[in-house]
């Protein structure tokens, strides 16, 4: 029955992670997939997140019951204020419609197949068609043709500066049809950790409000880029309160709370008026009823518990400091190695763009036959667009990494 099916490639990322887990050599290493590990290179289950769970696993009235097909409503209240901020006038005027996802994943396809239902195409160029980042997160693409949207590159990353093309990017911007709609990422672009500034932020949303273009936020990394969860949520809270900017955010709890396999996320859809926020949550009833019928509970559960109990809260913002300081720390180890140390040749003329990007990721600015003697060579496992997870990185595997990139950039 099934011969004429023709074997699909690997995904680019998680076949990292088996090639990794297959590989016998002592000193691999895996900067593959975004996902936080400890100095021992360790996944790490964060104290908050276990004070919520065992909360959880002895509380008698929690069970197995499904949740409702939006979600659980504690969860996505709380998930919206952590994005929009406590006193955010969409919130409080009933105009956002908060809906549980499978993580940002989830939220970005649920996005996907609104949009390509209801969006006003005929206004805004008459195709169905989604500005994305060149380069973004490898998923993007696929989650977006998968719902018959088609993904189009605007110009991010200048390989000359390694660091963002401001004129191409605002060129495009201003080029595409009115009503657009462009991806942006909230904050930790990946796969390059380079960010707009505030500057530039309130540059990018005068366009958007001049051409009436929809933005399209993920946001899967907030708390990561500072360690602060305020200050990583500045882009999506300086457009929405321009009012007058349709936008959604689709929101991962994977990185944030260390809850990659649980799938917590939420979409926020932030509308004109509370009329049409009740509709929209109607019809992203309807698409999600025949998709996953209701989210997992568990999870959601875990995050609800720690964004609304002031100890949970605080320890929580503990924890995500930690994990960003770690990052950061990381990223000055692995800069003095090849500045100091090694005097490694650096694209684009200095190796300064490894403390300048933020998040999980860093890109290293390397040509795709340097990373295949990284990855050869050294069993370090990392993606063919130089990105490094810097959370693979730690005390005892820094050195080492440094030693290969030094010879890489040699060859
Ligand atoms: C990544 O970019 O490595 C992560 O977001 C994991 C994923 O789902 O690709």
């Amino acid at each position: 029955t099934w011969e004429s099916v023709p074997q699909a490639p690997p995904d680019v990322i998680f076949q990292l992670t088996a090639a990794y887990k297959a590989d016998k050599y002592e000193k691999k290493v895996n900067l593959g997939v975004g996902a936080y590990r400890d100095n021992d290179g360790k996944p790490w289950v964060l104290p908050s997140v276990k004070k919520a769970q065992a909360i959880l696993l002895n509380d008698d009235t929690v069970d197995h019951e499904y949740l409702s097909i939006t979600g659980l409503p504690e969860f996505v209240a709380s998930a919206a204020k952590l994005i929009l901020g406590k006193d955010s006038a969409a919130t409080s005027e009933g105009r956002v419609t908060s809906v549980q996802t499978i993580s940002g994943t989830g939220a970005n396809h649920l996005a996907a197949v609104f949009l390509a239902r209801f969006y006003d195409w005929s206004r805004a160029g008459g195709e169905k068609k989604i500005y994305i980042s060149n380069p973004t997160w490898a998923n993007h693409k696929a989650i977006f043709n998968a719902a018959g949207i088609e993904p189009v590159d605007y110009p991010y990353y200048d390989a000359k500066t390694v660091g963002l093309d401001f004129e191409g990017f605002t060129g495009a911007l201003k080029s595409a049809p009115n009503r657009s709609v462009f991806l942006l990422h909230a904050c930790a672009h990946n796969p390059t950790g380079v960010d707009p500034t505030k500057e530039q932020w309130g540059a990018i949303s005068d366009i958007f409000l001049a051409k009436g273009h929809m933005a399209f936020f993920d946001c899967a990394y907030q708390g990561f880029a500072s360690g602060s969860l305020d200050a990583d949520a500045f882009a999506v809270r300086h457009f929405v309160a321009q009012k007058n900017i349709p936008l959604l955010i689709c929101q991962s709890f994977a990185k944030n709370a260390g809850l990659y396999g649980e799938r917590v996320g939420a979409l926020h859809v932030v509308s004109a008026s509370k009329k049409q926020e009740a509709a929209v949550k109607s019809q992203l009833s309807v698409i999600q009823r025949a998709e996953i019928s209701n989210p997992p509970a568990f999870g959601a559960r875990v995050v609800s518990l720690i964004l609304n109990d002031n100890a949970l809260w605080e320890q929580w913002n503990k924890d995500v400091k930690f994990m960003a300081e770690r990052i950061i720390d990381m990223r000055k180890q692995l800069h003095s190695l090849l500045t100091e140390k090694h005097k490694t040749p650096a694209p684009g003329g200095n190796w300064d763009h490894i403390l300048k990007q933020i998040g999980m990721f860093s890109y290293l600015g390397l040509t795709p036959k340097q990373v295949k003697y990284i990855v050869d060579e050294g069993h370090i496992y990392m993606t063919g667009n130089s990105r490094i997870s810097m959370a693979g990185l730690n005390t005892h595997n820094v050195a080492y990494v440094a030693e290969v990139i030094d010879k890489a950039a040699r060859t």
